[in-house]
């Protein structure tokens, strides 16, 4: 079956089923993108009409990398019936794998890593061509950015790509192996993108990378380099966009200079996603974080005075190898002080090949469920606490469509990412309005305009 003859690349429909964070939903975007550009290729959400099946993987813990196998199973079903369907296996888990996944799925056709994904088109005319299989997961530098078509653009909000890669090696994260280490999109690339998708309707851009506050891009072909609150700066004064928001970022990189942000910059959101992992200093060095719990508070607190009010979410890993009840202890204190907003937690999975897959791991499964269980019922009750607090005040929401429960309604979002639900009859999809909250549901607001 692996060596089934194709004569074309006749490729109209492409289903891509995507794992995992953020950077992957961007980069799923793009992969249809250049299926759309190339070979003329829509998407379908049918998965049996597909003619191109993606999927766009995660390695990042455990789970997530074995529910690719299990997918691959199912889909190598359709193939039976449909020999001429294409399968194609992107993102981390094949960066990691690489020719691992032909062995264990010799059905699939092309297996390329984050960096490589904008050769998909090519991969795919090879794989006719040579009638086989292709694998691609190098990390050409820059020329991802480069050889991207231009974003669709799709309602009032868009993510930009303004670094690749991480290169902090925290000792329990795939993402150096398997994304690559830093790199930085050229300053003036990234304007004339955001300038671009100003120009078509969007009001609320979002930086995006692993570590998008150690962005140092090339300024104007020279040695010079931008950083992260240079380039806010200058899309702040982009016409039409009101909204700036970015992540993730990281708190070793932390500047004055992007304090100095919040301060003089109100399109800046009054939210930021800072992951911490843990609030135990034993724990933050053995994870090789680089700051201590009293440095984390000591970021957060000139935040606050930069910007008051700031909301900040995190991660948390819990049931890292060593951690004790009284380190478990100190995350919690760390959360009381600070107060998170909606965070994610986790439970330590051992990737293979870093260096936290070598300690020795002593802590029970219960136990760690229970870290975690008290872990998120403490977060949840600050967010809970946030989203009361908000009761009566009024909020700057930008109108991104219908509600979902109501079709005469509208739904938009607040700085710190609350979907509000509201009536109005003179305001459109990309309006930012003054909503006055006047009802905190479990999981979304209700508001009314306010002129
Ligand atoms: N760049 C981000 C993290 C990206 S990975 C940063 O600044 O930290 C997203 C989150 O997944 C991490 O913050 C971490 O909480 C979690 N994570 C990463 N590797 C993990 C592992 N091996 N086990 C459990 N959670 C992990
Ligand atoms: Fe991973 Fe640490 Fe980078 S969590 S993405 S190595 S900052």
């Amino acid at each position: 079956m692996t060596n089934s003859k194709k004569e074309t690349t006749n490729i109209s429909k492409v289903h891509i089923k995507t794992f995992g964070c953020q950077m992957n939903e961007y980069d799923s975007k793009k992969i249809i993108d250049i299926l759309r550009t190339h070979k003329n290729a829509e998407l379908t959400s049918k998965v049996e009409e597909a003619d191109i099946i993606i999927l766009n993987t995660c390695s990042i813990r455990e789970k997530a990398q074995e529910k690719v196998f299990s997918d691959l199973g199912r889909i190598k079903e359709f193939k039976k019936n449909k020999p001429e369907l294409i399968i194609g296996v992107g993102g981390c888990v094949a960066s990691q794998e690489g020719s691992e996944i032909l062995r264990r799925a010799p059905f699939v056709d092309i297996v390329f890593g984050p960096q490589t994904l904008h050769k998909v088109s090519e991969m795919l005319d090879s794989r006719i061509k040579y009638n086989k299989p292709q694998i691609d997961i190098s990390f050409p530098e820059i020329e991802k950015f480069d050889a991207m078509p231009p974003s669709t653009v799709e309602g009032p909000t868009a993510f930009v790509s303004i670094m690749e890669g991480c290169s902090k090696y925290c000792s329990f994260c795939v993402v150096p192996y398997t994304r690559g280490t830093e790199i930085s999109r050229p300053f003036e690339d990234v304007l004339i993108e955001v300038a671009d998708l100003a120009d078509n309707g969007v009001k609320e851009v979002t930086l995006l990378g692993q570590n998008v506050n150690a962005y140092r891009g090339q300024l104007n072909n020279t040695t010079n380099t931008a950083d992260l609150a240079m380039l806010i700066e200058y899309i702040h004064e982009i016409p039409g966009i009101e909204r700036i928001r970015y992540t993730t970022s990281h708190p070793r990189e932390m500047t004055k200079r992007i304090y100095e942000a919040y301060t003089n910059l109100p399109k800046l959101v009054s939210f930021l996603h800072l992951p911490v992992q843990s609030g135990s200093d034993r724990i933050l060095s053995s994870m090789k974080r680089g700051y201590s719990a009293i440095e984390y508070k000591s970021i957060i607190r000139n935040l606050r005075i930069a910007r008051s009010g700031l909301k900040i979410s995190s991660d948390f890993i819990v049931g890292f190898p060593g951690e004790t009840e009284i380190d478990f202890q100190k995350t919690l204190s760390l959360i009381e002080e600070i107060e998170f907003d909606t965070s994610f937690s986790f439970i330590y999975s051992p990737r293979p090949g870093t260096p936290a897959a070598n300690i020795k791991d002593t802590i029970q499964y219960d136990e760690k469920l229970n870290r975690l269980q008290r872990l998120q019922n403490l977060i949840n009750t600050q967010a809970k606490n946030i989203a009361n607090s908000m009761l009566g005040t009024v909020q700057k929401v930008l109108i991104e469509g219908k509600s979902k429960l109501n079709n005469n309604e509208l739904m938009g979002r607040t700085e710190n990412n609350r979907v509000v639900n509201f009536v109005s009859f003179n305001n459109k999809i990309g309006d930012i309005v003054n909503i006055e909250i006047t009802k905190v549901n479990s999981n979304t607001l209700r508001g009314k305009i306010i002129n």
